[in-house]
């Protein structure tokens, strides 16, 4: 079975309890558990990752990009300004898609710009956890039409 790689940065271990207003009530172990399922009937195999470094992100993208057909990623506030998660997925030559729970264009203008968007199949967007679930159904046709 395909695998993709689900990876979240800092904070995102917080879902759940942190600006439920932005984020909303869903905790990542839930999140991860609804990605399992939609998984499942993709026939897709999931491995996930967060972490509140930068350097701990990178390592895992190095060691695991090579062995998997895709991966989703998070980079969360790393989204604004690490240039080394941008040229870690550049390195790599995996497709990847940028998830955000939220709407980062209806936020504050520094949340506006991400480096990391241009080395990505694409960015998705403010429609909260289904982000995520977009971005797999993405992976599910493309490996198809393989
Ligand atoms: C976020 C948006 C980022 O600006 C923020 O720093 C996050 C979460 C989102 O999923 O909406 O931590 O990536």
């Amino acid at each position: 079975m395909p695998r993709i790689l689900v990876v979240n940065g800092p904070n995102l271990n917080l879902l759940g309890t942190r600006e439920t207003d932005i984020y909303g009530p869903l905790t990542l172990e839930d999140l991860n558990e609804r990605l399992n399922n939609l998984a499942a009937d993709l026939e897709l195999e999931l491995t996930f990752f967060q972490s509140n470094s930068e350097g701990e992100l990178i390592d895992f993208i190095q060691k695991e990009a090579p062995n998997v057909s895709g991966m989703i990623i998070n980079p969360a506030a790393l989204t604004h300004y690490s240039y080394a998660i941008r040229d870690a997925i550049a390195a790599v030559k995996l497709e990847v898609i940028e998830v955000h729970i939220s709407n980062l264009h209806q936020r504050e203008e520094f949340r506006q710009k991400s480096v990391v968007a241009p080395v990505c199949v694409g960015q998705i967007c403010g429609f909260g956890p289904y982000g995520y679930a977009m971005a797999l159904s993405y992976f599910s046709d493309a490996l198809r039409e393989e």
